[in-house]
Parts: C-alpha cells; sequence; structure tokens
C-alpha cells in the first residue's frame, strides 16, 4: 500500500465527472488499497478517487463505527428519506465547514472490488458520507451544497 496525495481546492479535478469502472483488476484493488491508507492517515470519514487524481467512480466511507470501511464502485443512491442538516467538511479543503442538508437515510446499489454487486443503508452520519462521497464523482463538492459556510467561531467549537 502507498500513501497518494490528497488534492486541495483550486484543482480543476474537483469539478469533473468521473467515468464508470470496467475492469476489475490488481489496479483497482491498488488503487482501494492506497485510498484505505490515505484516508485513514488523513482521519477522514471518506475518500474518493477524483480526490487523488484519478477519474473514475470510487469511494470509500470509514466513520469509524462498526461497518468499517465500505468501498463503493459505480455507486448509485437508488433511494432516499428523511433531511439532516449539519457541519461537513472535507479532505480537499482543509480547515472549511459548511452547512449542508443531506438526507437521514440512503440506499446505495454498488459493486465491490470483484464486480459483484450489492446495496448497503447508511443513516445519520453514515448516510452523508455516502452522498459527499458520491457527489465527488460527479464532480459536485460540499460547497456547491452549503447552505452557508461556518464561521472561525463555529469552527472551533466544532
Ligand atoms: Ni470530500
Amino acid at each position: 500500500m502507498a500513501l497518494r496525495d490528497i488534492v486541495t481546492d483550486g484543482d480543476r479535478i474537483l469539478t469533473k465527472t468521473c467515468r464508470p469502472v470496467e475492469k476489475f483488476d490488481e489496479k483497482l484493488a491498488k488503487l482501494l488499497d492506497d485510498m484505505a491508507e490515505t484516508l485513514k492517515v488523513a482521519e477522514g470519514v471518506g475518500l474518493a478517487a477524483p480526490q487523488v487524481g484519478i477519474l473514475r467512480r470510487v469511494c470509500i466511507v470509514d466513520i469509524g463505527d462498526e461497518n468499517g470501511l465500505t468501498e463503493l464502485i459505480n455507486p448509485e443512491i437508488i433511494d432516499q428519506s428523511g433531511h439532516q442538516s449539519g457541519a461537513e467538511g472535507c479532505l480537499s479543503f482543509p480547515n472549511e465547514y459548511a452547512v449542508v442538508d443531506r438526507p437521514m437515510f440512503v440506499t446505495v446499489k454498488a459493486q465491490d472490488r470483484n464486480g459483484n454487486e450489492f446495496t448497503v443503508k447508511g443513516e445519520g452520519l453514515r448516510a452523508r458520507a455516502f452522498c459527499h462521497e458520491i457527489d465527488h464523482l460527479n464532480g459536485v463538492v460540499f460547497k456547491d451544497r452549503a447552505e452557508r459556510m461556518l464561521s472561525p467561531e463555529e469552527i472551533e467549537k466544532l
């Protein structure tokens, strides 16, 4: 495994739409392993492939709960309900936080690293993370959805 550099705001790659994964090969496995290590070191709850410079529909989520790390290839939100409004940040925008409205519950259909389809449900922070990471695959970042940015005083209280 190896650490990958996380691109930050201003990088145009964060605005691009990612292409679907078609080959479930060693290269994909290596990308996923590297992303997992990168996420762990960065102490984030999710990471999308464009954040490490790869325009493919791949993301990972690990909010530190009993679900552990979830790898999502070609993910799609197939159901959502409820609302939550809360603070959200992104590893590509260090020290910036916004109030973002997200569904409280989502169901995501995706493929695993071997190409097998599965569905996974998320609630609360996990639902928020799924939405945030899948947005990245469509060139959308949390600031695009922000109701407002948090002030430095508010960020200190997080
Ligand atoms: Ni992000």
